[in-house]
């Protein structure tokens, strides 16, 4: 209800406010700002009384022609010398006016880049504020897209556009209020074509802002297209999907050329359309003053010489520039504020999980969770979890199995408050999760996810991850806890050696043991681990399940078990099926009273070989029971 009134009131945010609020960030360039306006205001003037130069040099010194002469009184013989001086004048006032020019866009661009660069740090703070269900919601490939091809496009109109479009709007006030003074009569001819060039130009203009809109949402399908084909190879490849994903892409991509070829279009209708008024205005301009000139009779009571109507028709050629240039950027500065609507969107999403105003840091805690009747639902009217009732003593193991969909990773989920629940309660040593920072709440979990996100980072810091003020030799240590030691020293550059993106040259199992040196190192008092589904090598199996019996030992922990020997040395053992937990008990216990543990069991578990062999004081199997080897 609250969601869909703001996302209303966000599509009724208009241009203007947008623009508005991007300019806020210019704030703290107040004074480079105002430096900008000067140089605008005397570029601005040079470019407005040059033409008028030029007449005076034609009624004053070339032909005189009396009264229209303001530099001196009455000429009536060319003069070469005074020509000469007003010349020198001119190319001096035209380098100044250029210098001017190039000032405004120097100190623009200062500025310019560091409001984007603040934009920039801005939304990727905000990548990371954002919870879990907005990227359950939106495209990696559009987030992308925010952060690069809308602050490039918005770089570009910041930089150059804006102040091209603010510069070429002055000098047009320059030229109108010239040619006001020098002729009124003639200029009454360009008021009047000035209306319907702008007209022609901002129906255009919207009609490009449209088409550019789509080119931006177009991209933002070709970056995910990208992005999951780059980041998935691997699933692409080995099922064969390389066809359907080029033919896919081949699609988004066609609309995205399509979308720019109809934006394009439109653009460049501008500049002919503009072209044909700028030069019968010209022609209208330059035939009646023409006439009147010849006639020698005065129009709007005064003369109208040779060297106003060079004036003028320098103006009329001028007026034409502007137009064009601001109808030109005008499309560029729109596509940046639909550039700048999409990130400031991001920028308003509220992260959904955020700290309580009363929150209080949780203290160092001994390790008991409860789930207090906990329901949850990622959509609204889809429950996935349903009345949770459980509870784990501080130091011991509870096995979370269930067939896949059941809601075990979710119940993970819920104990790091990645999401919210529902109904119910979530409290660690008696604090409700809700109730406490996430920060602190978090620093005291180690989590090993199903799936182990490495970064191209050294192996060291990948393990440091979770305390990055850990020691070398600390590192060394939990990795030797997790007997990761031995292959890690075997690597090229042992420790120091680079992993490929998401560690992609490691092996499932070296990437599993890293995850758990990497919780090990981090040393936790409640640790969740999601087991990883994939098997490895049977010699990779015993160190794994072996680093795995000795970082759980001491620590409360709840394992979504699919190892027998997790699910034996479990204090306690939660089959979870929709979403409910349908049996509780020890391996033992569940697997005599014979119901949907006992049939996970002899469809899942029997197979599998125990590899953690003899000498666990937890482990108690009974001969009748202990699985199946070798077959
Ligand atoms: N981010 C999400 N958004 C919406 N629904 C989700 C999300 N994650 C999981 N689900 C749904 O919630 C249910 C439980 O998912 P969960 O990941 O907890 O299962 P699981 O027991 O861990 O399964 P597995 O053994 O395959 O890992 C499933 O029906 C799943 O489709
Ligand atoms: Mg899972």
């Amino acid at each position: 209800m609250r969601h869909a009134l703001s996302q209303d009131a966000r599509k009724a945010r208009s241009t203007w406010r947008t623009l508005a609020r991007l300019l806020r960030y210019f704030r703290p360039y107040l004074l480079l700002i105002i430096g900008v306006g000067v140089l605008l205001l005397l570029s601005t003037g040079v470019q407005a009384v040059r033409p008028f130069l030029i007449g005076q040099a034609i009624d004053c010194f070339i032909a005189p022609a009396g009264e229209s002469c303001a530099l001196v009184d009455n000429p009536t013989q060319p003069d070469a010398g005074g020509l000469a001086g007003l010349m020198i004048f001119y190319a001096v006032l035209s380098v100044i006016g250029a210098l001017a020019s190039g000032g405004q866009f120097y100190l623009m661009a200062y500025a310019g880049q560091r409001v984007l660069t603040q934009l920039r740090d801005e939304i990727f703070d905000q990548i990371h504020r954002l919870t879990l269900s907005y990227y359950d919601k939106n495209r990696a490939g559009d987030v992308m897209s925010r952060l690069t091809n809308d602050a490039d496009t918005i770089a570009q109109a910041i930089n150059s556009s804006l102040v091209q479009v603010i510069a070429q709007m002055l000098n047009l006030i320059g030229f109108v209020v010239a040619m006001v003074l020098l002729q009124p009569a003639l200029s009454v001819i360009v008021l009047v074509m000035l209306p319907v060039m702008f007209l022609v130009t901002m129906w255009l203009a919207n009609r490009a802002r449209q088409a550019f809109r789509q080119t931006r949402a177009e991209m933002g399908t070709v970056n995910t297209d990208l992005e999951q084909s780059i980041s998935g190879v691997r699933e692409v490849q080995a099922f064969s999907r390389e066809e359907e994903n080029i033919e896919r892409f081949r699609e988004s991509n066609a609309a995205n050329r399509d979308a720019n070829v109809r934006a394009v279009a439109i653009t460049s209708a501008l500049r002919p359309s503009l072209d044909v008024l700028g030069n019968v205005t010209l022609a209208v301009v330059a035939g009646v003053g023409g006439a009147f000139a010849l006639s020698g009779q005065p129009l709007a009571g005064s003369v109208v010489t040779v060297g106003v109507i060079v004036a003028f028709i320098r103006y009329v050629q001028r007026v034409n520039y502007p137009i064009q240039v601001i109808s030109n950027l005008w499309a560029q500065i729109q596509s940046a504020v639909a550039g700048a609507e999409r990130m400031f969107e991001m920028l308003d999403e509220q992260p959904d999980i955020v700290d309580a105003p009363d929150a209080v840091e949780l203290p160092p805690i001994k390790g008991l969770i409860e789930f207090d009747d906990v329901s949850f639902a990622y959509n609204p009217d889809e429950p996935v979890l349903k009345h949770i009732s459980f509870r784990v003593e501080p130091g011991q193991t509870v096995a979370l199995v269930g067939p896949t969909g059941a809601g075990k990773t979710t119940i993970v989920n819920l104990i790091g408050r990645f999401y919210d629940v529902t109904d119910g309660v979530v409290r660690i040593d008696g604090y409700d999760v809700r109730q406490v920072t996430r920060r602190s709440l978090r620093r005291q979990l180690g989590i090993v996810l199903q799936d182990t996100v490495l970064f191209s980072d050294t192996v060291a810091n990948n393990i440091r991850y979770g305390r990055p003020e850990a020691t070398d030799e600390e590192i060394e240590a939990a990795a030797k806890l997790a007997l990761a030691h031995d292959f890690i020293q075997a690597l090229p550059e042992g420790y120091n050696t680079v992993l490929g993106e998401r560690g992609k040259t490691l092996s499932q199992g070296q990437r599993q043991l890293i995850a758990i040196a990497r919780a090990a190192l981090a040393d936790p008092r409640i640790l969740l681990l999601d087991e990883a589904t994939s098997s490895v090598d049977t010699r990779t199996e015993r160190l794994i399940q072996k680093a795995l019996t000795r970082l759980l030992e001491g620590r409360t922990s709840i394992v979504v078990a699919h190892r027998l020997s997790t699910i034996r040395n479990a204090d306690q053992v939660l089959v979870i099926q929709h979403g409910e937990i349908v049996e509780r008990g020890t391996h033992d216990s569940l697997l005599k009273a014979g119901g949907v543990y006992h049939d996970l069991y002899m469809s899942q578990f029997r197979r599998q070989v125990d590899l953690t062999g003899s000498g666990n004081g937890k482990e108690a199997p009974s001969p009748a029971l202990s699985p199946a080897t070798g077959d």
